[in-house]
């Protein structure tokens, strides 16, 4: 399967993450559908696509986006609350909460439903791949796929491969990320280890600003207010922890 192959996409969990990842398909052309659980997670999802911070809007607004391509980019968006409503799709994007053993009955869920051809890719924050792809039988075609926050705007998304990875499944999530207008970044799976590159480092950081808050040196706000001043850092690690959690809404 190459990128143009993909024609549906299928996002399983329209929250922070799965949100700002379907609005980032719909925009570059791929037509998507949403999976949540009910009206009010699916109400709030759409308004925060439309008429949140990042959303479409607000690309109108700034003449990022015209009209035309709005409305062509709300058109290719649906939501459902039915699972077999993802039995079409060429990929699926997995964003729903990062927790093993929901991630594993999800993936099984779709592995008896979906298209034996689609990709199956994990936004998960740190499970190993190797494992997460035991729940399927498409070993081959299951990938790391982890994006950043606020989906819509950070650019990096790592691509995490495991040893049962086919090489086509990498190349073509690399193609589907170039066409995002993000940078993909190939990462081997490293099982054992919770994240891969971004959040591996990033989590050593923010333990080390809970001791230093802990051992009492220093408020949260000065622990910030250092990094931020001292090296430049856009935000401090613990206000980064707080931020990456709404979405930063
Ligand atoms: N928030 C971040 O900064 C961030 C960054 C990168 C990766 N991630 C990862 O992305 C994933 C999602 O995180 P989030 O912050 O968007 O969580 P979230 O809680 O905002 O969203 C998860 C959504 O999944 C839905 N859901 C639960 N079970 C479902 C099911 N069976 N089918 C469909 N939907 C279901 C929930 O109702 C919820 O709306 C996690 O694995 C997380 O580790 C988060």
């Amino acid at each position: 399967m190459s990128v143009d192959d993909i024609k549906l996409v299928g996002v399983m969990g329209g929250g922070v993450m799965g949100g700002g990842i379907a609005q980032t398909f719909i925009a570059h052309g791929f037509k998507t559908i949403v999976r949540d659980l009910n009206d009010d997670l699916i109400e709030k999802t759409r308004a925060s696509m439309i008429e949140g911070r990042f959303g479409l809007k607000g690309s109108v607004d700034r003449g990022k986006m015209s009209q035309a391509d709005y409305d062509a980019t709300v058109a290719r968006l649906s939501f459902t609350q039915d699972v077999n409503d993802l039995r079409d799709v060429d990929l699926i994007v997995e964003a729903v909460p990062e927790n093993l053993d929901l991630k594993k009955s999800v993936f099984t869920e779709l592995d008896g439903l979906v298209k034996k051809s689609a990709i199956f890719a994990t936004n998960t924050s740190g499970f190993a791949i190797s494992d997460l792809n035991k729940a399927v039988s498409r070993r081959d075609k299951f990938i790391g796929f982890h994006w950043f926050s606020p989906a819509f705007i950070m650019k990096p998304i790592e691509i995490i491969y495991a040893p049962e990875t086919s090489q086509e499944t990498i190349d073509t999530m690399v193609g589907v990320t170039q066409k995002l207008e993000k940078a993909p970044i190939r990462v081997k799976d490293a099982p054992g280890k919770y994240g891969f590159v971004g959040n591996r480092i990033y989590f050593a950081m923010v333990a080390e600003a809970r001791k230093v808050l802990e051992e009492g040196i220093a408020s949260a706000e000065d622990i910030d207010a250092v990094m931020q001043l001292g090296y430049n850092w856009p935000v401090g690690p613990l206000g980064m922890t707080r931020g990456a959690r709404s979405g930063w809404q």
